[in-house]
C-alpha cells in the first residue's frame, strides 16, 4: 500500500517540485545522498574507503533526451577519472541505470544504452575498476540482462542486479551463477504486480534465501545487497559452508553501524553511494522501504 502510494508520488511532477524546492527536506535527503557534485562523491568515497568498498551512482533515470544520456556518460567518465587520480579505483566501482543512458529513447533505445554503457565500461577499465548495471522495474529485466550479456563479452567483470521479489529470479540466478559473473542480489524496490512478483514480505524473504543459496553454490561472485540482519547472517553461514568469495553491500546512510561492524570483522562491505541533483525518485524509493522515513519526511514538510 505505502509502496503503491509512493510509487505514484515518485512519478508526480508536483510532488517532485515541492520536495526539490523545500529547504527543510535537504537534511532528510542528505542522509541518503552524498551531495550534488562529483567532489561530494569523491569526498564520501575517501571517507568510506578506509574500511569499506564503494559503488558510486550518478543519480538519474528515465532519460528521454539523447543529449541527457550523453551528459550522463560524461559524468561517469569524469568521476572515474577522479577515482583514478585519487588512487581510489581499487576501492570503488560505479553503478549505472540503463534508463539514464538512453534505453527509454523512442528509437534504438536499447542499442544506445548499450553503446553508452560500453563507453563507461571502457573508462572504468582504463582506471582499473568495473561497472555494475542496476535493475529497474520488471518491464526492463530482459533488456537489462541482454545488455549485460553483450557487455560481458568485452568486459567480463560487468556485474548486474537481480531482485528476489520477482518470481523469475531464482531461475535467473541459476543462469548467472557461472564463473566470472558478479550478481548483486537485492529484494527489489519497485511497486510490481502480483503476476510477476511476490508481494508479501515473507515470500520475498523466502525467495531471497533460495536465490542466495543458488548464488553461493555457483561459481560466480555473489554481492549480498541487504540490510536484513537475518539474511546477512545466513550469507555468512552459507559462504562458510560453500567457501564462496562474496561481499556484503548496503546503501549509503542505512545501518552504518552494521556496515562498520561487518568491515571490522574483516568482511568485504561495499556501500552504494548515490550523488547528483536528480535525487527525487531514488529518495522516494528509500522512503517507501520504511514507514518511519515517511513520517520523518512529512514532519519536515509540515514544519517548513
Ligand atoms: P528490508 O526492507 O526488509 O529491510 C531490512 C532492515 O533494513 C529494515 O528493518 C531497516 O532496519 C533497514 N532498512 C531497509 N531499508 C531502509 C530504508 N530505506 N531506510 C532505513 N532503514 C532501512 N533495488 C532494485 O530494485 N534495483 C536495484 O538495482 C537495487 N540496487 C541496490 C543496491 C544495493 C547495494 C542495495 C543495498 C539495495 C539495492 N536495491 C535495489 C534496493 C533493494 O531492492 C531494497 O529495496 C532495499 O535494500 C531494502 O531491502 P532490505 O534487503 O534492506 O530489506
Amino acid at each position: 500500500m505505502l509502496r503503491s502510494v509512493l510509487s505514484s508520488a515518485a512519478r508526480s511532477p508536483s510532488w517532485r517540485r515541492l520536495a526539490e524546492n523545500t529547504a527543510v527536506v535537504r537534511p532528510v535527503v542528505n542522509r541518503f545522498v552524498a551531495g550534488a557534485g562529483v567532489e561530494d562523491a569523491i569526498r564520501v568515497c575517501r571517507e568510506l574507503a578506509g574500511d569499506r568498498l564503494v559503488s558510486l551512482d550518478h543519480l538519474g533515470e528515465d532519460t528521454l533526451e539523447r543529449e541527457q544520456a550523453t551528459r550522463t556518460v560524461d559524468a561517469y567518465r569524469t568521476v572515474l577519472r577522479r577515482l583514478g587520480d585519487e588512487g581510489l579505483a581499487a576501492r570503488a566501482e560505479v553503478s549505472v541505470k540503463l534508463s539514464a543512458l538512453g534505453r527509454a529513447l523512442p528509437v534504438d533505445g536499447e542499442k544506445i544504452a548499450l553503446e553508452n554503457t560500453r563507453l563507461i565500461c571502457e573508462a572504468a577499465a582504463a582506471v582499473g575498476t568495473m561497472v555494475t548495471v542496476d535493475m529497474e522495474d520488471h518491464t526492463a529485466t530482459d533488456s537489462t540482462l541482454s545488455v549485460v550479456r553483450a557487455l560481458r563479452a568485452d568486459f567480463p567483470d560487468t556485474g548486474t542486479v537481480l531482485q528476489a521479489y520477482l518470481r523469475r529470479t531464482e531461475a535467473d540466478c541459476a543462469d548467472f551463477a557461472g564463473p566470472g559473473s558478479r550478481i548483486r542480489l537485492c529484494k527489489g524496490a519497485y511497486d510490481e504486480p502480483g503476476s510477476v512478483a511476490f508481494r508479501r514480505k515473507s515470500e520475498v524473504d523466502a525467495s531471497y534465501v533460495r536465490c542466495l543459496r543458488v548464488l553461493m553454490q555457483g561459481k560466480g561472485y555473489p554481492m549480498v545487497a541487504t540490510h536484513d540482519s537475518r539474511l546477512i547472517d545466513l550469507a555468512g553461514e552459507l559462504a562458510g559452508r560453500t567457501g564462496a568469495d562474496f561481499e556484503y553491500q548496503m546503501l549509503y546512510g542505512i545501518r552504518p553501524a552494521v556496515q562498520e561492524q561487518l568491515a571490522a570483522q574483516g568482511r568485504k562491505m561495499r556501500v552504494y553511494v548515490p550523488y547528483g541533483t536528480e535525487w527525487y525518485p531514488y529518495f522516494v524509493r528509500r522512503l517507501a522501504e520504511r514507514p518511519a522515513n515517511v513520517a520523518f519526511f512529512l514532519r519536515a514538510l509540515m514544519n517548513r
